[in-house]
């Protein structure tokens, strides 16, 4: 059990004492979050286990850890496709190594799935001790994150998934929980919205906190612990629904309506059909996590 107490002060510390940024990093994440990544790399990593992240971006959270951990490695997958207009995220992320005079960063510039499928070749021995989620956030991405690592974890990993505000997130940590006992949900940290939709006292908050919410998941072969699940929505519609998109004559075409929802949705409303159609509280980036607690150690240690 020592272990486990150990994770809860590093998250518990992390969430009490307010963090220094680097003047050279910045990037999404809460900062509360970032202390965690790094308190849990600096308790969890050694000379056989290194840290690992999905989604890099300009290298915020991967180079604060690399930065707190001494002579240990923290390994970083990107593919630089998404929030990178000009093609120069990469070269942030590698200028920023340079000025940080950073010796134990691994960046692999692939798709996540690539990546993972073949993680041996970038790692060869080691295990992952400490393995952080904030790449793409659709539901199967989220949870072959958590299915391809499993092979690569230690035995007494610790899984960080960031964007947990979002209920198709939590679904997937739901469904792998629920599949995969040797691992429990430890802590979960919620804000009452995407920052994108949130008012600026709101934001300042969530910068200084959990940012979009995250749930730590624990590795616990000895089934020390009990099982918890994060809150989710029984009603399967949405995924039910994806087979219509995959099936569609002009599936993406569908994908660029989506833009239109508020307005279209506004259309459709006048019909008594679709007057009760469920809908989201904003125009887009809708987390359904405005009831759910702020913070929640899951284990009675
Ligand atoms: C929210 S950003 C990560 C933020 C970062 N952790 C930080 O501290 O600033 C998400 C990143 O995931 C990457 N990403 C999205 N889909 C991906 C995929 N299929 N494979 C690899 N990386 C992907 C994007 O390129 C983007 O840089």
């Amino acid at each position: 059990m020592m272990h486990f107490t150990n994770i809860y002060n590093a998250i518990k510390n992390a969430s009490e004492k307010p963090l220094e940024t680097h003047e050279i990093l910045s990037g999404y994440s809460g900062e509360k979050l970032l202390a965690t990544l790094m308190n849990l790399s600096r308790y969890n990593l050694d000379d056989d286990k290194v840290y690992l992240e999905v989604g890099v971006f300009q290298g915020l959270s991967l180079l604060s850890v690399a930065n707190s951990i001494g002579n240990n490695v923290a390994f970083g997958i990107d593919n630089f496709a998404f929030f990178d207009k000009d093609g120069k995220n990469e070269s942030i992320v590698h200028s920023r190594i340079d000025k940080l005079n950073l010796k134990n960063v691994r960046l692999i510039n692939q798709d996540y799935e690539d990546a993972l499928e073949n993680l041996g070749e970038y790692i060869g021995d080691k295990k992952v001790g400490v393995f952080f989620i904030d790449g793409p956030h659709d539901y199967r991405s989220q949870l072959m994150c958590l299915l391809l690592i499993k092979p690569y974890l230690s035995d007494d990993a610790v899984i960080i998934i960031d964007d947990s505000n979002y209920r198709h997130v939590r679904q997937a940590n739901r469904d792998f929980l629920q599949t995969n006992n040797d691992y429990k949900l430890f802590f979960e940290a919620y804000t009452p919205s995407h920052p994108d939709n949130m008012s600026k006292v709101e934001l300042e908050q969530a910068k200084h906190g959990w940012w979009n919410g995250v749930n730590v998941i624990v590795r616990d072969g000895h089934h020390q612990l009990q099982q918890k699940f994060p809150s989710t929505f029984r009603n399967r519609t949405l995924y039910e629904n994806e087979h219509i998109l995959h099936t569609a004559k002009y599936p993406t075409l569908n994908l660029k309506l989506s833009k239109y929802s508020r307005f279209l949705g506004n259309i459709i409303r006048i019909f008594p059909k679709y007057a009760s159609m469920e809908k989201g509280k904003y125009p887009a980036s809708n987390t359904y996590s405005e009831d759910l607690c702020e913070i929640n150690f899951t284990q009675d240690l």
